[in-house]
This record gives structure tokens, C-alpha cells and sequence, in this order.
């Protein structure tokens, strides 16, 4: 099975936090470059990497860790290992476009699909469990927010995606449950 091993992320630096907070926004102007390893590597950190021991940089209810990061690139998806911070491929399809409806969607270099495994959430009814992946799904959107106005790059948060196709397309399991997907990239202005 193919696997990137990403670098160390750095996990110094970046604009003041106030300054971040100011700038946060959503941006559809995706140019095509793609994200350089380091910089997916502080990405996924600021995301939903680890910070303490078995805690990590988003809450998630009880500590159940339940969310996992599917990386569609043009060439595979990829499941992102948060321990050992290797990406391991899913699929070796681009299943950028399959993600959405909207015109972006395809042409940017990155799409993360937000998958719960539910199987992790004990004691909740349905609805419990529900609630509980999309509040945890939307710290980590947000982090990606934060490190996006901090570092250049822009995102947006997209509930528009045709889940069960996606699901099937993926081969998920029933218990695994994507909640939301979001897009990362340069804006079109941005060159190198
Ligand atoms: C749960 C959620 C779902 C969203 N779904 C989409 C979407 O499918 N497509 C899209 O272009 N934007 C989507 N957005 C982005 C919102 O349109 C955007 O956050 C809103 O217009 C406010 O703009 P701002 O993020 O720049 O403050 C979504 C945002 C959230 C929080």
C-alpha cells in the first residue's frame, strides 16, 4: 500500500492569533498548485494533530477521536495516520471532483472528507451521534480556517456533497459517516 511519510510539521510561528481571527474567511478562487508536504504536514497538525499525550488540536466528545481526514489529491485518496503522520492511500482514483457540485471543486489541489467512525460513539441514540460528529467535525474546520488566514491559503467548508454516492465511490463502511467536506488550496492570484 503506498504511503507518504509527511514531514515534521512546524508547529511554531505563524500571524498572531487576533490578527488570524480578523482575516478568517471563505474564499472559492482556487488556482491549481498544489500543497507543498510541509505545508499540508502544519495543516493536518493545526487540524486535528496531536498536542498532548492521546489529545489532540480540536475537542471531540469524550475523547472519542472518532473523525478521520480522507485527502483526495489528483493522484489518490489518502487516509491520514495522525500518529505516525503518514498519509496511506485509500484509492488511487482523483476523486477531487466527486466531492461536490460546485465549479471549484475538481480544480483545487486538496479536498478533505470529514469521515466519522461511528463505531467509536457508545451510549448515544442516533440522534446523539449525529450531533456529536458535526460539532466535532466543525473544531477541526475551523482550525483549518485559522491556518489557512494565518499561511496564505484559503478554504472553504462545504456541506454541498452527494454523501452516499461519495460513500459508495470511497467504499465505506455503513458506520463510517461523512459529515462535511472542505477545500483547501492558493488562491488563483498565487504563483510558484
Ligand atoms: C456547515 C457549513 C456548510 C457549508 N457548506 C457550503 C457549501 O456546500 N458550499 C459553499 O460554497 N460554502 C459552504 N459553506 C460556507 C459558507 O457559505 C460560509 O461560511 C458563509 O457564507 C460565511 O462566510 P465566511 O465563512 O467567509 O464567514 C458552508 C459553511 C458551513 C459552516
Amino acid at each position: 500500500m503506498k504511503t507518504i511519510h509527511l514531514p515534521e510539521p512546524v508547529i511554531t510561528g505563524g500571524r498572531p492569533l487576533m490578527e488570524v481571527l480578523s482575516s478568517r474567511v471563505t474564499a472559492r478562487n482556487f488556482s491549481e498548485r498544489p500543497l507543498e508536504l510541509q505545508t499540508l504536514s502544519n495543516l493536518l497538525w493545526a487540524a486535528w494533530g496531536y498536542n498532548r499525550e492521546r489529545k489532540r488540536t480540536a475537542p471531540s466528545s469524550h475523547n472519542r477521536q472518532e473523525m478521520e481526514l480522507y485527502l483526495c489529491f489528483r493522484d489518490g485518496v489518502y487516509l491520514w495516520n495522525a500518529v505516525q503522520n503518514v498519509l496511506v492511500m485509500a484509492d488511487e482514483r482523483d476523486m477531487r471532483a466527486a466531492t461536490g457540485m460546485q465549479d471549484f471543486v475538481g480544480k483545487a489541489p486538496l479536498e478533505i472528507i470529514f469521515v466519522a467512525e461511528t463505531s467509536r460513539i457508545t451510549g448515544k441514540d442516533e440522534r446523539g451521534v449525529v450531533e456529536t460528529i458535526f460539532a466535532d467535525t466543525g473544531f477541526i474546520s475551523e482550525n483549518m480556517y485559522l491556518y489557512c488566514a494565518s499561511e496564505g491559503l484559503i478554504t472553504v467548508v462545504r456541506a454541498m456533497v452527494d454523501r452516499p454516492a461519495l460513500s459508495a465511490a470511497l467504499d465505506l463502511r455503513p458506520d463510517q459517516m461523512i459529515t462535511l467536506v472542505q477545500t483547501v488550496g492558493y488562491p488563483e492570484s498565487s504563483t510558484k
